[in-house]
Parts: C-alpha cells; structure tokens; sequence
C-alpha cells in the first residue's frame, strides 16, 4: 500500500510535514540493480511514512524503520564495493555521504528506542537527503562505472 492511498487523519501529522518524495525519471542511473534498490528504498521510505499517518502502532513502525535501516546499509554496502573495485576517485566523499544518510535513520532508531516514534518531517528529510544523493552522487559514480565498462 502506498502512503497516498492511507487515510490520513490530520491530528497524527504534524502541520508543516509532508510525505517523502518518490521515485522519478531523473533518478534512473541506468544501473539495473542499483535502480532496482534505489526504487525500493524510496518505496520502504514512503510504505513507513505511510504507516506513521496511518497511526500504525509502535511495533509495526519499529519492524518498518529496521526494514529501511537493512536495506539502506545493504545499498550502501553494494556501492562501496562496485566504487572501490573500479577505483572510482570519489569514493570516500561519496562513502561520507552515505554515512551521513546511514546516521539520520540511525537517529530515528535511536529516538525510537527511547519511546519517539518517527514523525513525517524527519522521514521527509531523510527523503530529500536521498533524492539529492542519487541525483547527484550516484548519477555521477553511475557515469563513471558506466564509462569504465563501455571501454
Ligand atoms: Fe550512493
Ligand atoms: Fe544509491
């Protein structure tokens, strides 16, 4: 189910938060499986936020937010490797980035933990926080490995 097919009931949902921004054209890096887990990451994102509108209860967000943290190391992992075997020069700003992504789930966890569930604007954010990464970060490795194997 997709956040925009739950009902929403305004009193679970802050004023000033929106959902996560989906998956778009300009995010096609033309790298299959990165494509692949880019589109299900977004889709995690915007299925828990989904789920926080919805008002789901805490173990269902708890079991949502581990999903997103998995598949987000996972994806994280896979671009390290293909970036090191290929000897992408931008890898360790590119790694930094990924760390950075890694930590605003890792915080939501954490809060979590601690008895705060995620709210709207922080997955948001950690929305925009990806989207900009893919649409630029990973566009340009894609570029690189792209014209590494087209030689
Ligand atoms: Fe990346
Ligand atoms: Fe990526």
């Amino acid at each position: 189910m997709l956040w925009y097919s739950l009902n929403v009931n305004p009193a679970h949902a802050p004023r000033s938060a929106r959902p996560p921004a989906g998956w778009r054209r300009q995010l096609e890096t033309g790298l299959e499986p990165l494509d692949r887990q880019h589109r299900d990451l977004l889709e995690a994102l915007a299925h828990l936020a989904g789920a926080v509108e919805a008002g789901a209860p805490k173990a269902k967000l708890e079991e949502e937010l581990a999903f997103l943290a998995r598949h987000l190391i996972k994806h994280c992992q896979t671009e390290e490797t293909l970036m090191r075997e290929a000897g992408f020069p931008g890898r360790v700003a590119h790694a930094n980035q990924h760390q950075e992504l890694v930590h605003l789930v890792r915080d939501l966890q954490y809060r979590q933990a601690k008895g705060q569930s995620p709210d709207l604007e922080a997955l948001s954010r950690i929305g925009i926080g990806l989207d900009q990464h893919i649409c630029e970060s990973d566009l340009a490795m894609a570029g690189y490995l792209k014209a590494l194997h087209a030689v």
